[in-house]
C-alpha cells in the first residue's frame, strides 16, 4: 500500500500556559517537570496528528532550560514533526516566556522528543511519510537524520555500521 504524505505544517501546535503558584519550585520559579509535562502534551499533539493514531514517547534528548520562568508568566510551547522515519517521529519543540506587564519574550527552552505510533494491538505502526518543503524543514529533516544514528548507537540499538547520516556528518566535519 502506497504510504501517505504530510507536511510540517499540517502537524504543528502552539500552546500556551500561565505559570501558577502550584507549578513553583518553591523559589518563584517553574519546575523543570512541570514544563517537561506540557512540553510532552504539545509535542504529542504534532505526532498524533501527524501518525493519525495514539503515539507514545520513546525518548527525549537534549533538553535545555536556558532560563528560569517566572510565577505569573505565560508559557508559549510551539512543536513541529522534524522527520518521519518507519514508525517513529522526531518532534522538536521550542518554549518562550512572556512577561505580561512589559510583553517581552524570551526563549526558555528546546527539545528533542521521539514518539512511536502504536496501533490497537499496543504493536508499532508505520507512520506517513513527511515531505520537507522550505530550505528550513529540509535542514531540520536532514539533521534528524543525524540525531536518530546517535541516540540509536548511544542506546545501543544499532552498531555504528548501521548509522549513515552520523558517518556522513561525521566525514563532513573531518574533511571541513
Ligand atoms: C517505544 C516502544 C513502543 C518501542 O518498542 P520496541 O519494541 O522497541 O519497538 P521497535 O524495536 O519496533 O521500535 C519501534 C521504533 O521505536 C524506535 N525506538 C525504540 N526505542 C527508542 C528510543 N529509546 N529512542 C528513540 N527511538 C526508539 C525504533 O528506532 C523504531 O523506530 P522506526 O520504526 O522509526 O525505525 C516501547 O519501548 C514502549 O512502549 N516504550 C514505553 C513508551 C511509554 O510508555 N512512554 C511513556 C513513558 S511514561
Amino acid at each position: 500500500m502506497e504510504r501517505l504524505q504530510k507536511s510540517v505544517e499540517e502537524s504543528s501546535c502552539v500552546m500556551s500556559e500561565i505559570v501558577l503558584p502550584n507549578d513553583g519550585n518553591g523559589l518563584g520559579n517553574l519546575m523543570g517537570g512541570r514544563l517537561l509535562h506540557w512540553m510532552d502534551i504539545c509535542a504529542s499533539i504534532s505526532s498524533r496528528r501527524h501518525a493519525g493514531m495514539v503515539c507514545v514517547t520513546a525518548g527525549i534528548d537534549n533538553v535545555d532550560f536556558q532560563s528560569p520562568i517566572r510565577e505569573g508568566e505565560i508559557v508559549i510551547l510551539n512543536s513541529h514533526i522534524n522527520r518521519a522515519f518507519r514508525t517513529s517521529m522526531e518532534i522538536e519543540i521550542n518554549v518562550w516566556a512572556e512577561n505580561t506587564a512589559t510583553g517581552s519574550q524570551r526563549k526558555c527552552n528546546r527539545a528533542y522528543f521521539t514518539f512511536v505510533a502504536l496501533g490497537r494491538d499496543g504493536k508499532p505502526v508505520t507512520v506517513p511519510e513527511l515531505i520537507p518543503e522550505s530550505d528550513e524543514e529540509k535542514k531540520r529533516f536532514a539533521d534528524a537524520g543525524v540525531r536518530r544514528d546517535f541516540r540509536l548507537l548511544l542506546s545501543e540499538r544499532i552498531l555504528p555500521d548501521a548509522a549513515p547520516h552520523l558517518q556522513a556528518y561525521l566525514d563532513t566535519i573531518r574533511n571541513s
